[in-house]
C-alpha cells in the first residue's frame, strides 16, 4: 500500500520508494501539508509548532487560544479571503458576491490505480504497473459556497513520482466562478531554496535560469494560448548548493499546453509555498449548481540526489506513464525534412528529387513541410485550405505520395490545422470560426487568425480535415504546427459570463481532437511543433511522442537548448535535424559531423538539400545514419546526463547510458577553444563499476589537429566514472567528439 491512513491522528501519506508526501487532517478540518522529502516512516506534524504570530488570523473558534493560524500552518491547498494571506490556490465568487474559499475536510477515498480527468492529458498506470499506482481523493468544502475540491493524488510508487489535479465541483445552490483553480500547492514550510525556470523566445526557448527564492512572489506563466517559447510549465526548487549530483530537488510540471502559471512564494516566516496551475488574466470558469471542473494535472518530483536524478525521473516518467502513442517506445524513421531544403519552393519534382537524394544516403521518410496546400506560396494565405496545390503537386497528394513511396521512402505531411488566413477558402466561408473582439479587427500573428477550437463545430471540422487527410493518404508522419500566440480571446458562441472559459476550453478542443487522432490512427507518428518548441510541455506529449524542439538548427545554440529541454523531457520527445550550414537561423558554420552529433541526442533527421552536399558530405550522411541506429535505442530509452552545465561556455557534454549499463554514448561540442589549452577532464555517470568497457568507435568532427584518445582497454565502469576521462586536445571550429562505449 503506497497510501496509509493513521486514523487516530488523521494523518495522510504517500509513499513512493524514496519519497514520503504527508498531510493531516488538523484542527476543524484545516487539511495541514506536514511534510515531502526522503522517504520516512511516521507522523510530521510535530514539526509544524503553532504559535501567535502577529497580524496572522486564528479561526473564529480557536480565537482564544490565538496559537493556529491558516497564515502561518502549511496547508495542503490554500484557500483565499479566509485567513491565510499566501497564496491562493483557489480564487471563487458566487452570484450573490460570496468571494473565497475556506476549505475544510469533508472525506477522503484511497483507490487502486491511477485516476483520469475530464478531457485532459493525465499520467496512466503502464501495464504491468497497475498494482504499483494508488489514487487518493480527498474532499475539501467551503461552507458558505457549497464549492468542493476533490484533491486527487495519483502515486506512482516505483517511479517517485506523485501526480495533482482537483475536481470542483459545485455542491451548492449559487453558481460558482473560478478565478483561479490551480491544480496544486506545494508548502515547504523550512529551508532555502533556488528556483530553476526555463524561459525563452522563438528559436531561443528553455534558456535554465536559477536564482534564489527571494521574500515576495515571482510567478512564471504564459497567457499566449500556448504553454510558450517564453515560459515553459516547470519549475524546478532546490537547495542552494544542489549539483547534478547532490541535494534535494523538487519539480513542478505541469501536464498543460495553454495558459499557465507557476507562482512562488517566501513569506513572512520564509517558508515557501508554490502554486501551479491555469493561468491567463482573464480565466474565470462558471460553475452552476451540479458542474463540475477537472484541472490539468501536475507531475510532481522529489528527489535528495541533485538534478540528474530528477531529470531521470522526468524522462522515465514521460516515456513509460504519460505518452500513450505505441511510437513512444519504438525505433522512429529518420527523415528528411523539405523546410530548410526548399521552402514554399516545392513542387512534385523537387520533392520527389530530394527523396530520391535523401534515399540514397539512408534517409527513411520524406517529410514535405508547409507550402503544399491551397494557394500556399507565402505565408501570408491559404491557412484552412488543406488541399493540396495542384499546380504544385499535379498528381495531388496520393500521386505524390505514391512516388516517394515507390522510391522507398515513408511520406510525412506538416500541417497547421488550428489556424485560418484571412486570404482562404475557409476564412473566407467561416469568418466567424475565429477569435476575435466584437468591434475590434484581431491582432494578427505570422499573418494569420486562430480558430476558435472553444467550439465543437470547429473542432469537429479540424478532427475531419485532418482524418481524411490521413484516411485518404498513405501518410506516416504528421507535423503538428501552430505559429502564432493566441489574442482577441472571444468566442461568438458564448454568452458573456463563460468568455473567461475561452483559453481553458480551446485547450479541450485541441486534446479532443488530438485524442480522437491518435487514437484512430495510432500508425501515425505525430510530432508536435508551434514556431520550433513554443508548446514543448507534459500536456502534447501525452498524446504525440516528439515534438519539435526550435526552430532554432544551429548546433551550437541547440547545446543550451536542448540541455534546458532535458531537464525535464527526454531525448525521445525532442526533435532535432542536422541542416545546412551556414545555418540559416544564426548564419554560423559549424562542421557537418558535430552537427550530426547534437543531432543525435534527439530524434534525428535532416534538414537540407542533399543534392548541395559535397560528395564526401553525401557519404558522410550515410555514416552518420548508420551509427544513429546503431545508438538509436540508447539515446531513446537510455538515461541521459548532462556531463556540464549552463555556466560552462568552454564546451558542453552529455552521455547516454543504456538501462542494463552496457553501452554509452558519450558526446563532446567544443565551443571556446583556448590556445594552450587547459586539461578537459570530465567524469562519466551512470555506467556499472564493477565492469569493464571499451570504446567501439570515436568519431572526431571538425578537428584541424587532434590528438587520439588514450584510454586503457578496456576499462572499468570505476575508473570512467570516478577518475574520469582527458579529453585528448581538439582544436577547430566547433569540433567535436563522440565515442560508444560497450561493456566486454
Ligand atoms: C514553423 C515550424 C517550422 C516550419 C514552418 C513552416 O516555423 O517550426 O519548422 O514548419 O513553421 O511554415
Amino acid at each position: 500500500m503506497s497510501i496509509r491512513f493513521e486514523q487516530k491522528q488523521g494523518i495522510l501519506t504517500l509513499l513512493t520508494d524514496q519519497t514520503a508526501y504527508q498531510m493531516q487532517i488538523g484542527p476543524l478540518g484545516y487539511l495541514l501539508h506536514t511534510y515531502y522529502g526522503r522517504r520516512c516512516e511516521g507522523s510530521f506534524a510535530y514539526l509544524h509548532l503553532e504559535r501567535d504570530c502577529g497580524f496572522s488570523p486564528n479561526p473564529y473558534e480557536l480565537s482564544y487560544a490565538r496559537s493556529f493560524s491558516m497564515d502561518n500552518m502549511p496547508q495542503e491547498y490554500s484557500g483565499s479571503n479566509a485567513g491565510d494571506f499566501r497564496l491562493a490556490s483557489v480564487l471563487a465568487e458566487t452570484e450573490d458576491g460570496i468571494r473565497g474559499a475556506d476549505l475544510r475536510y469533508v472525506n477522503h477515498e484511497i483507490r487502486r490505480g491511477k485516476y483520469s480527468l475530464q478531457g485532459l492529458p493525465a499520467a496512466f498506470a503502464a501495464a504491468g504497473d497497475e498494482d504499483a499506482v494508488e489514487t487518493l481523493s480527498v474532499t475539501l468544502r467551503d461552507a458558505a459556497s457549497g464549492l468542493e475540491a476533490e484533491l486527487l493524488y495519483g502515486v506512482y510508487e516505483k517511479q517517485n513520482v506523485i501526480t495533482r489535479a482537483v475536481r470542483f465541483r459545485n455542491a451548492g445552490q449559487k453558481k460558482v466562478k473560478l478565478r483561479k483553480a490551480a491544480s496544486a500547492c506545494l508548502d515547504l514550510p523550512f529551508g532555502e531554496w533556488d528556483s530553476i525556470s526555463f524561459h525563452g523566445r522563438h528559436a531561443m526557448e528553455r534558456m535554465p535560469d536559477r536564482g534564489p527564492v527571494r521574500n515576495g512572489i515571482q510567478t512564471v506563466s504564459s497567457g499566449r494560448g500556448a504553454s510558450s517559447h517564453q515560459h515553459n510549465p516547470f519549475v524546478i526548487l532546490c537547495e542552494h548548493d544542489a549539483t547534478e549530483d547532490h541535494g534535494e530537488c523538487y519539480g513542478l510540471m505541469l501536464c498543460y499546453s495553454g495558459n499557465h502559471r507557476i507562482e512562488i512564494e517566501r513569506d513572512q516566516t520564509d517558508s515557501v509555498r508554490a502554486v501551479a496551475g491555469i493561468g491567463g488574466d482573464g480565466f474565470c470558469w462558471k460553475l452552476e449548481p451540479g458542474e463540475s471542473l477537472d484541472t490539468p494535472e501536475l507531475l510532481m518530483c522529489f528527489t535528495a540526489e541533485g538534478l540528474d536524478a530528477l531529470s531521470g525521473t522526468y524522462h522515465r516518467f514521460i516515456r513509460r506513464s504519460l505518452c500513450r502513442s505505441p511510437w513512444s517506445g519504438k525505433k522512429r524513421p529518420v527523415l528528411l525534412n523539405s523546410w530548410e531544403a526548399a521552402y514554399m519552393d516545392i513542387n512534385e519534382d523537387r520533392i520527389l528529387q530530394l527523396a530520391r537524394d535523401a534515399k540514397k544516403l539512408g534517409v527513411e521518410m520524406l517529410v514535405l513541410d508547409d507550402g503544399w496546400f491551397g494557394s500556399r506560396n507565402d505565408d501570408h494565405r491559404a491557412l484552412g485550405d488543406w488541399t493540396p496545390n495542384l499546380e504544385k503537386l499535379p498528381h495531388g497528394l496520393d500521386g505524390l505520395i505514391r512516388r516517394v513511396n515507390d522510391e522507398g521512402l515513408k511520406f510525412g505531411l506538416w500541417i497547421e490545422p488550428e489556424m485560418v488566413s484571412e486570404n482562404s477558402d475557409l476564412y473566407r466561408a467561416h469568418p466567424d470560426w475565429v477569435l476575435a473582439v466584437p468591434g475590434r479587427k484581431p491582432a494578427i500573428g505570422r499573418s494569420q487568425m486562430v480558430l476558435d477550437l472553444s467550439r465543437d463545430e470547429v473542432a469537429d471540422w479540424m478532427y475531419e480535415t485532418v482524418a481524411r487527410l490521413l484516411r485518404e493518404n498513405h501518410i506516416e508522419y504528421i507535423k503538428w504546427d501552430m505559429n502564432r500566440s493566441i489574442t482577441d480571446v472571444y468566442s461568438a458562441l458564448l454568452p458573456a459570463d463563460r468568455q473567461g472559459e475561452v483559453s481553458h476550453r480551446y485547450m479541450l478542443g485541441l486534446y479532443r481532437v488530438m485524442d480522437r487522432l491518435v487514437s484512430e490512427f495510432p500508425q501515425v507518428l505525430f510530432e508536435g511543433c508551434a514556431g520550433g518548441g513554443g508548446r514543448f510541455d507534459a500536456g502534447i506529449l501525452a498524446y504525440f511522442p516528439q515534438i519539435w524542439c526550435s526552430d532554432n538548427t544551429d548546433a551550437v545554440a541547440r547545446l543550451l537548448i536542448q540541455q534546458g529541454t532535458s531537464y525535464g523531457y527526454p531525448a525521445s520527445a525532442l526533435g532535432a535535424h542536422v541542416s545546412a550550414s551556414p545555418n540559416h537561423q544564426t548564419g554560423r558554420s559549424t562542421p557537418f559531423g558535430t552537427r550530426a552529433a547534437v543531432a543525435m541526442a534527439g530524434t534525428f533527421g535532416y534538414e537540407l538539400d542533399p543534392a548541395k552536399l559535397s560528395p564526401e558530405e553525401q557519404a558522410e550522411v550515410t555514416q552518420q545514419i548508420g551509427r544513429f541506429h546503431e545508438v538509436e535505442e540508447l539515446v531513446r530509452e537510455g538515461d541521459y546526463h548532462r556531463l556540464t552545465g549552463a555556466e560552462n561556455n568552454r564546451y558542453t557534454a552529455w552521455q547516454f547510458v543504456s538501462e542494463d549499463r552496457n553501452e554509452s554514448l558519450f558526446t563532446l561540442v567544443l565551443t571556446e577553444p583556448e590556445g594552450n589549452p587547459r586539461p578537459l577532464h570530465l567524469r562519466l555517470k551512470g555506467l556499472d563499476p564493477e565492469r569493464a568497457y571499451r570504446v567501439v568507435w570515436a568519431e572526431y568532427a571538425g578537428c584541424r589537429y587532434r590528438e587520439e584518445m588514450k584510454l586503457p582497454a578496456p576499462i572499468s565502469g570505476a575508473a570512467l566514472m570516478y577518475g574520469g576521462i582527458t579529453v585528448p586536445r581538439i582544436y577547430g571550429d566547433y569540433p567535436s567528439v563522440q565515442a560508444l562505449f560497450r561493456a566486454v
